[in-house]
């Protein structure tokens, strides 16, 4: 074997047993580097004689060709085994909770109330706002509750100091002036659902002075109680998370609604736990009615051309019953072991697709 070849074999073997990539580099360092075996070889040819060099150019050169494509091509493969060394290593447990775990949790008020909201979006319905510090002719007069109209006596109402022009804002009762402010800025048809706050003067085991409603208004050319109760029902059994549900209307009174109905759910409260569709009992779920044509008509609608139904329930009622919570009171103690053992996880927002209580 000549000097050349065994010095091939040498470079190979060299290459074929670097078995990482800083290996490699020192080989390729020790080989093409500047001081490198094969550069000196080449370096070599200058001092040779021009027959020597026709001889050795090529066999040099040959020599060079082959330890470059030899080191490429290893360091192709030990790239890989790097890779694939890593990517079984770098396993990440998708199980595992994000970090840093997100502290706190959802009160099962807002819960209720980002799920009320989500079922009616996903029945078209817009969410419309109002403030909680509202005029009393929204959320009175404009409501078909003028002035010394006993209704007003139904809400007991916190008032809030006069203003200089002696109006009077109230703590709203209801978030039926959310109605009146929808009609007032917006052309039909409207399509309204608007949860929020609202006070009364009362406290027990079932009343708290701040409680939550939701608003439901649609008007438009042709609307009907059939389209209500249709409403209702989906929201029932989305909210309850059940396929079937039974309502029961009765006559009722609202000065803002003719006529007005009252909606109950069937319910079976037997054996500690409550079931929807089938029982004796009857749930309060909500006040409603065809939206009466004074109110239209004070909030700059026509009457004779559009028509509406409204509804309208409490939602900490709503979520007593769904998460089994059983005093109102408990709801706004702000007690951190309550809020922990009910509270919801922060980052579980309710949807129709993912699901509504996780
Ligand atoms: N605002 C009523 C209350 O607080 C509930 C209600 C009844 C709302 C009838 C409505 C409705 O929109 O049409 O008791």
């Amino acid at each position: 074997m000549s000097d050349i070849q065994a010095i091939e074999r040498q470079i190979l073997d060299a290459i074929a047993s670097a078995t990482d990539e800083a290996a490699l580099e020192a080989v390729r360092v020790s080989v093409l580097g500047k001081k490198g075996s094969i550069s000196e070889l080449l370096k070599s040819l200058g001092g040779m004689t021009p027959d020597e060099r026709k001889v050795n150019g090529p066999l040099f050169n040959g020599l060079r060709d082959r330890a470059a494509a030899a080191i490429a091509a290893r360091k192709t493969v030990l790239e890989e085994e790097a890779l694939n060394a890593r990517l079984a290593f770098e396993r990440v447990d998708i199980t595992l909770p994000a970090r840093p775990e997100p502290s706190g949790s959802v009160h099962p008020v807002s819960q209720a109330l980002d799920e009320v909201t989500a079922i009616f979006a996903d029945l078209g319905f817009a969410v419309a706002e109002g403030p909680d510090v509202e005029f009393d002719d929204y959320n009175f007069t404009r409501l078909n509750i003028p002035p010394d109209h006993p209704a007003r006596q139904m809400h007991d109402t916190f008032y809030v100091a006069k203003q200089a022009d002696g109006s009077r804002h109230v703590l709203r009762t209801h978030t039926s002036p959310v109605q009146v402010r929808t009609m007032l800025k917006q052309k039909p048809p409207i399509r309204i659902i608007s949860p929020g706050r609202t006070y009364r003067v009362d406290s027990d085991a079932t009343h708290s002075p701040m409680f939550h409603q939701f608003e439901g208004l649609v008007i438009d050319e042709v609307t009907h109680l059939g389209h209500l109760k249709w409403v209702l029902e989906e929201f029932c059994k989305a909210f309850f998370e059940v396929d079937k549900v039974e309502m029961r209307a009765r006559p009722s009174f609202f000065p803002f609604t003719e006529p007005s109905v009252e909606w109950d759910l069937r319910c079976d409260r037997s054996g500690g736990q409550i079931k929807f569709g089938a029982g004796n009992d009857w749930l309060e779920l909500a006040g409603s009615g065809m939206v009466h044509p004074r109110v239209l008509e004070m909030c700059g609608i026509d009457s004779t051309k559009y028509q509406g139904y409204a509804f309208g329930g409490g939602i900490d009622r709503l979520a007593m019953l769904k998460y089994g919570i059983p005093d109102i009171r408990s709801f706004f103690e702000s007690d951190l072991r309550w809020l922990r053992h009910y509270g919801f996880a922060a980052l579980d927002l309710p949807t129709l697709d993912g699901g509504l209580s996780r």
